[in-house]
């Protein structure tokens, strides 16, 4: 009974695929997300029409379907099945959402797909979310979309993922192209060609299904494709099929594995083209969950159940003001009303309510694997980064603090409401997306965050939920940089403001912090401080100081 469990447990966690779709908005990660739930099945009838009236209606189509089709779908977490596999893709908010939790989301994927608008390139979200990617050292896939539309040069847009990204390109599949017309893709591993029916693309994508009717032919040298495309069309593609293989090297996978090449692919997901080559590659060359690195070592996915906290949503379901902790099963399988240790604390608890997330009646989760992400009731005792184990105490890596990019002093209309401010400012940085500073000189409270929409939603939260009228006033401050001395003695924190040289303050922690209006206020602080280390994140502070965690 054991081994069939052991197995069982294997054969689950081998199935898994969990990563996320980086892009700048616009991109189409909304439009590739949905063909990736048609091809999977998840949905049949979900086609573009109903996309285009945008992503909330989108969304709660999705849940709609979510109910008939019993499959899970929220805009944080999709599951879905393809060919025997199961996919969980996770949600990255961009546009006004995108916060320090898009970049922890990240966290919690093993793979991510970066999605590129042909005509646009290497954007700058993009390169943000794909910095934390590659930080992580995971495999990266590229999807260049819109190709039915005039776009930059195939190795332009290769030179500037190479150059910008600092990675490697292996473009799996080709453009093809008669004039200026996108005619179809040549599959470098299958040798196979593809071509691009745009009226038939035109009419199935406005039907909602995905069954395209590709013209295939059999390799380069195929006469139909000769006549497919121009002489000129195909003069072009064979010099550039040429190129292609006078590069010579095979693809690399222990490269890809460390996300140091990415395999490369061209289409148009609004046209349902090139997504199922895209899909099928996915499939077979995205590793499912590995082991995770943690206090004692690395963790192996068939350990016993354990996973880590990485984003905390309060009051999801306003009826019932509560937060719900997004936890990350790394090792082991999950059964609901199982008894784990919460590590920091060191209190054993019971997963009673596990659910999906965010559908209007929440669903309760009765197992689930590594590589799932779960939703766990949270009446306050979950912070970001927290490990939840059935097995003996470790810690998981801590998820790495972001640069802030926007700063607030935040005061309050009625000063009899002091305690109540502070209270609701303490939980909201306690969820991770706002970074809250005390002013070493005193004063109102700072606020930071990575996307500003953050700032404006805690004004708001402090009223709804607080009943605190507050103000924010913007700060002219760029960038935050926590600072300790090479010495190890203590900062002398109040010369910054004396001298003008940045606002001195101080995180949740106590750690000092500076923030400066731009490069040349940081340069001079420089040069008037000597013997001073400057690091972007808290942690940078703890890597640069370890006598300061
Ligand atoms: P996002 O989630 O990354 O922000 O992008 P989304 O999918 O919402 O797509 C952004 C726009 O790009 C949409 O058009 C969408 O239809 C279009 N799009 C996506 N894939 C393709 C493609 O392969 N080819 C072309 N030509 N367009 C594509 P929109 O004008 O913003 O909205 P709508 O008027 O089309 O609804």
């Amino acid at each position: 009974m054991a081994d069939d469990d052991n197995r069982n447990l294997l054969r689950e966690i081998e199935r898994r695929r969990t990563f996320a779709i980086i892009s700048h908005p616009d991109a189409g990660k909304t439009t590739l997300t949905e063909k990736l739930l048609l091809y999977g099945g998840a949905i049949q009838l979900a086609g573009s029409v109903k996309a285009k009236r945008g992503r909330v209606s989108a969304v709660s189509d999705w849940m709609e379907m979510e109910k008939e089709r019993g499959i899970s779908i929220t805009s944080s977490v999709l599951q879905f099945p393809f060919r025997g596999l199961a996919m969980n893709l996770l949600d990255t908010p961009g546009h006004a959402d995108f916060s320090e939790d898009t970049y922890r989301t990240l966290h919690a994927a093993d793979g991510a797909v970066m999605l590129l608008d042909c005509a646009k390139g290497v954007e700058a979200q993009t390169k943000k979310l794909f910095r934390v990617c590659k930080q992580r050292k995971m495999p990266i896939f590229s999807f260049v979309n819109k190709l039915d539309r005039p776009g930059r040069e195939p190795f332009d847009l290769i030179g500037e993922v190479e150059n910008v990204l600092g990675i490697g390109v292996y473009p799996i599949t080709w453009p093809i192209y008669r004039g200026a017309t996108f005619r179809g893709i040549y599959h470098r591993e299958k040798k196979q060609v593809t071509l691009f029916d745009d009226k038939a693309a035109r009419s199935s994508s406005l039907a909602g299904s995905h069954e395209v009717a590709p013209v295939a032919v059999t390799g380069v040298d195929d006469p139909l494709l000769k006549k497919e495309l121009d002489e000129e069309g195909y003069r072009r593609f064979m010099d550039e099929y040429e190129l292609l293989e006078a590069a010579g090297d095979a693809f690399d996978r222990d490269k890809f594995m460390a996300g140091d090449v990415s395999p490369m692919f061209f289409g148009s997901a609004m046209n349902n083209f090139g997504v199922e080559a895209f899909l099928e590659d996915f499939c077979g060359r995205m590793p499912p969950p590995a082991p995770h690195h943690a206090s004692t070592g690395n963790i192996a996915p068939d350990a016993p159940f354990s996973g880590f906290v990485f984003k905390i949503q309060a009051n999801m379901d306003k009826a019932h003001r509560d937060r719900i902790a997004f936890f990350r099963v790394c090792s082991g399988k999950f059964d609901r009303n199982m008894k784990v240790l919460h590590v920091r604390t060191g209190k054993t608890m019971r997963l009673a309510n596990p659910t999906t997330f965010l559908a209007a009646e929440r669903t309760i989760v009765e197992d689930g694997y590594a590589g799932d992400v779960i939703g766990l009731y949270d009446p306050g005792v979950f912070e970001i980064g927290d490990t939840l184990t059935a097995g003996k105490a470790f810690k998981y890596d801590e998820i790495p603090s972001f640069a802030p990019e926007h700063f607030v002093r935040v005061s309050m209309m009625d000063p009899m409401r002091r305690k109540q401010m502070k209270k609701g400012l303490d939980q909201l940085a306690q969820e991770g997306t706002i970074q809250l500073y005390t002013p070493e000189r005193g004063g109102d409270p700072i606020l930071g965050a990575v996307g500003r929409l953050q700032l404006e939603v805690v004004k708001f939260r402090l009223k709804s939920e607080y009943d605190v009228d507050a103000r924010i006033e913007p700060m002219s401050c760029e960038f935050a940089r926590w600072v300790s001395r090479e010495d190890g003695e203590d900062v002398d924190l109040l010369r910054f403001d004396r001298e003008r040289l940045g606002v001195p303050a101080r995180d949740v922690r106590g750690r000092p912090v500076v923030l400066f209006a731009g490069d040349w206020q940081l340069n001079s602080a420089k040069r008037e401080m000597s013997g001073i280390n400057y690091a972007e994140t808290a942690r940078g502070l703890a890597a640069t100081n370890p006598e300061n965690p």
